[in-house]
């Protein structure tokens, strides 16, 4: 039987890819090193310069799941990731913190071409792919459109040029993946960026281990003003 009583470290969960790249920093002003990138070890579980906590390495979909059951006492994730989330767990998460990290905005695009203001005016009904289902049937909705949503997983670029979907719903940044593509944005439906997570009893039971990594994280990314 094990007589190790000593309790869990503070366990964060990220993606890696932008998500993790972007918290290095705040991490640091933390105070806190990160022992190994996962995108070259590989590993799921890293440890930090700070023992009671360490990293976890999920899918950015799955951070808030990680986080809502409390095999994460907090995490990342973009504000398209929580909305899809907040659908089916409505006030499962604390989210106290805009990180201003990860930016970028979720739009209606469609093929070079293709009338969308006719469309739209004419009370067309659309057929829209996205893997933003609800940030996509609310925003749709809003504006009175009718739309049949077809759930994607990735590459939503596609659809519009085989055929699949009339539009789609998807994160831009720099435009480049639209333009590669021979499309345009037509719609801006929300600005999107990071989240600090927080698991509601670890608020409450772990407040004092949390609060000065809450505290500096507030402040690193707070917009600088002009
Ligand atoms: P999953 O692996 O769960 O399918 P993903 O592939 O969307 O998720 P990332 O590409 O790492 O994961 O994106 C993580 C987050 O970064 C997104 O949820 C979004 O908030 C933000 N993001 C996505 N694309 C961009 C982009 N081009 N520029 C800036 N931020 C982005
Ligand atoms: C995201 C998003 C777009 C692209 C937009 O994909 O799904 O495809 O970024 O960025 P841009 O406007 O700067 O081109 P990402 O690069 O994360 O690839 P993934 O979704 O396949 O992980």
């Amino acid at each position: 039987m094990s007589t190790d009583v000593r309790p869990r470290p503070l366990t964060m969960a990220l993606s890696k890819g932008r998500i993790f790249e972007e918290t290095l920093p705040l991490l640091e002003a933390a105070g806190i090193q990160v022992s190994e990138n996962p995108e070259q070890s590989r590993k799921l579980i890293i440890e930090t310069s700070d023992p009671n906590l360490r990293l976890i390495i999920v899918r950015a979909s799955d951070v808030p799941t990680y986080v809502e059951y409390g095999a994460a006492d907090l995490g990342i994730a973009g504000k398209d990731v929580l909305i899809e989330h907040a659908a089916n767990h409505p006030g499962g998460l604390y989210q106290p913190i805009d990180l201003n990290i990860a930016k970028c905005r979720l739009a209606v695009a469609v093929k070079n071409g293709f009338d969308y203001a006719a469309a739209v005016k004419q009370g067309a009904r659309l057929r829209v792919a996205t893997k933003y289902t609800e940030a996509a049937r609310a925003h749709f909705a809003a504006k009175g459109v009718y739309v049949d949503l077809i759930k994607l997983y990735g590459s939503m670029e596609l659809a519009p040029l085989v055929g699949l979907a009339d539009a789609i719903v998807d994160l831009v940044s720099t435009g480049n993946t639209l333009k590669a593509n021979n499309l345009v944005a037509v719609e801006d439906i929300m600005p999107i960026s990071s989240r600090l997570v927080v698991n509601r009893a670890a608020l409450k039971t772990r407040q004092a281990e949390l609060q000065p990594i809450l505290d500096a994280f507030e402040r690193a990314s707070r917009p600088a003003v002009a």
